[in-house]
């Protein structure tokens, strides 16, 4: 496998996705290799398929076990769909979210345990592990009030969960950042949206100098 894998992380209201179309174009100016952009959950048809059960603000009676093995279920299919043939072509593999949100939300946030949530994950990653993780640092009340502020009357189910929830996946991801120094970097989220794009820039092109050499 010699393509790279880079996943990107953080709680709700963190700017990740608008960070990172941003981000693409600029880091694939630094490269000829090819950079493919994908999201958990879903970025395949069937995982999409899936993400749409489980965010479904009408599956209130959904069990915190099932909704955990429902997005280990998508991870597993996009993996298989996107992830792996990506990395086999030898493409640079950018996903929004992966395996540490389960940790967090499912983990942490629903109380299922960090442990026993990392195990069904393992079960459906199989080691495929990212080269490199960006943390997009931001605490549960900020992260809330800029969701509140973009899309109030169309936040989905995990989104819609209280203080508390959130305040949980944060402490969750702190530790999951303090337990993988050197996979896991933390930028910090609350800055404007040009300069968290900007350290993520600079963690990436640092990280892999050789990947990401052209122009300047
Ligand atoms: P999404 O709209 O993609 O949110 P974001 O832009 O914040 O990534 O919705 C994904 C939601 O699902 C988000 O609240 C985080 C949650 N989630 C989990 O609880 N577990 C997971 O494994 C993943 C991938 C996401």
């Amino acid at each position: 496998m010699s393509g790279i894998f880079i996943s990107f992380e953080g709680p709700d209201g963190a700017g990740k996705t608008t960070a990172l179309n941003k981000l693409m174009p600029l880091l694939q100016k630094k490269t000829d290799q090819e950079i493919v952009l994908s999201r958990e959950p879903g970025g395949s048809p069937i995982s999409e398929k899936i993400r749409k059960i489980i965010l479904d603000i009408h599956d209130e009676e959904m069990d915190p076990r099932t909704e955990a093995l429902l997005y280990a279920a998508a991870r597993r299919q996009h993996l298989i769909d996107v992830i792996l043939p990506t990395l086999e072509a030898n493409k640079i593999m950018l996903s929004d979210r992966f395996v540490d949100s389960s940790i967090a939300y499912q983990g942490g946030g629903r109380q299922i345990g960090t442990k026993e949530v990392a195990e069904i994950n393992d079960f459906a990653i199989d080691g495929h592990l990212p080269d490199l993780t960006i943390y997009f640092d931001v605490s549960p009340s900020i992260g809330l009030s800029r969701i509140k502020k973009d899309h109030e009357g169309a936040m989905d189910r995990l989104e819609k969960e209280a203080i508390s929830f959130h305040d949980r996946v944060y402490e969750s991801y702190e530790e999951i950042v303090a337990q993988n120094p050197t996979r896991i970097k933390k930028i910090n989220a609350e800055q404007t949206p040009d300069k968290v794009v900007q350290d993520a820039l600079e963690v990436i092109t640092n990280r892999f100098p050789n990947i990401f050499n052209k122009g300047e």
